[in-house]
């Protein structure tokens, strides 16, 4: 956590939304006695240092133990040297212009708290959470009832924003690191159409679109059981039957959750049909599946062959690749292959 201390949060507000797109932050005022505020790793001070008020809570912050002190940096306004030389006497590790942009602060911050991590990894890591936390809970509810999807819409910007800030690789190193298997899987797929959609060139609205039916889109495997979803290995043909429902299960959960949009409700029935009919669970051909649905297909079979999983070898995205070129007459050949083009920076 970092905390922001500030005598005017009003002020404060673009650098506290800087501060929330790397890490957790709390604002705190100049009474703070720092006494019962939990760990943090790193203060930024924009205040007011001539106030009486302001050092002695700048001094109470320099007065804890010396295994509970963190980094502070402090933005200092008006003659920048007397005022640099105030701070310094005061605890800062740093002193800034209070004039600087929120997000060279920010910068700043990162390099003094996080010396081997960038901007960029601890945004990702920060979105992947997120969208990670909210997903966790859409599951956990659509196991016995209709699913809140308004709150669908908060998982759509942290997957766009960190695919935009760090590229598709480190996405996908973020969401490796986590064990469970749905989990990872709609993280995983939900940044691959995001850096699919967003290499096509699609417009802002259509991307927001694909990403929000790609969030969803295994819903219905909440109500799979356990033994059968995580079953490691080949699936037996009684078992694989029960698999498949996920596509059904999922699109019934959303029409009960009500006000669902129709690409999202396609994707998550259909996002296992094949162009040559072959697919479930309406064996639907060619012309009966739409575009969203074929993007999203690509996406999720490649999301498959590169996920981690403790008991088997991660194929490499080349050779997921050439799986999905081998597949001709059940994909779309042109969308394969802008797909490879999309992905090309994945090892
Ligand atoms: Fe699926
Ligand atoms: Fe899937």
């Amino acid at each position: 956590m970092i905390v922001v201390l500030s005598d005017r949060p009003d002020r404060s507000q673009s650098l506290v939304d800087a501060v929330r797109a790397v890490a957790e932050c709390r604002v705190v005022g100049t009474d703070e006695t720092w006494a019962r505020i939990g760990p943090f790793r790193g203060v930024i001070a924009d205040i007011t240092l001539s106030r009486p008020e302001a050092k002695r809570c700048l001094r109470l912050l320099a007065s804890r133990p010396a295994r509970t002190r963190a980094p502070l940096i402090c933005l200092t306004r008006g003659n920048e040297q007397s005022a640099f030389t105030e701070a310094r006497n005061l605890g800062a590790t740093l002193c800034l212009s209070a004039l600087a942009e929120p997000r060279m602060v920010v910068g700043s911050l990162v390099r003094e708290v996080w010396p081997e991590k960038s901007v960029a990894d601890l945004v990702v890591t920060r979105e992947a959470e997120r969208a990670g936390t909210l997903m966790t809970r859409l599951f956990e509810s659509a196991q016995t009832g209709p699913i809140d999807l308004p709150s669908v819409e908060r998982g759509i910007a942290p997957v766009l924003d960190a695919i935009h800030e760090g590229g598709l690789s480190r996405w996908l190193d973020e969401v490796w690191a986590h064990d469970d298997v749905t989990f990872q899987h709609c993280l995983l797929v939900s940044g691959v159409v995001a850096a699919f959609a967003q290499n096509l060139g699609l417009s802002a609205t259509d991307k927001q679109l694909m990403t929000r039916a790609a969030l969803v889109h295994d819903v219905g495997k909440s109500r799979i059981p356990l033994a059968v979803l995580n079953k490691p290995g080949r699936l037996d043909d009684d078992e694989r039957a029960v698999m498949q429902t996920h596509a059904p299960i999922g699109h019934e959960i959303l029409m009960a959750s009500g006000g669902c949009d129709p690409i999202t409700l396609a994707v998550t029935r259909h996002h296992h049909e094949m162009l040559d009919g072959s697919g479930y669970p309406d064996k639907l051909c060619a012309d009966a599946i739409g575009d969203p649905v074929r993007l999203l297909t690509i996406c999720d079979i490649y999301a498959a062959l590169i996920e981690r999983r403790p008991y088997k070898v991660p194929m490499s995205s080349r050779d997921a690749l050439s799986i999905l070129s081998s597949m001709q007459g059940k994909l779309e050949g042109g969308l394969v292959q802008a797909f490879g083009r999309a992905v090309q920076t994945v090892p």
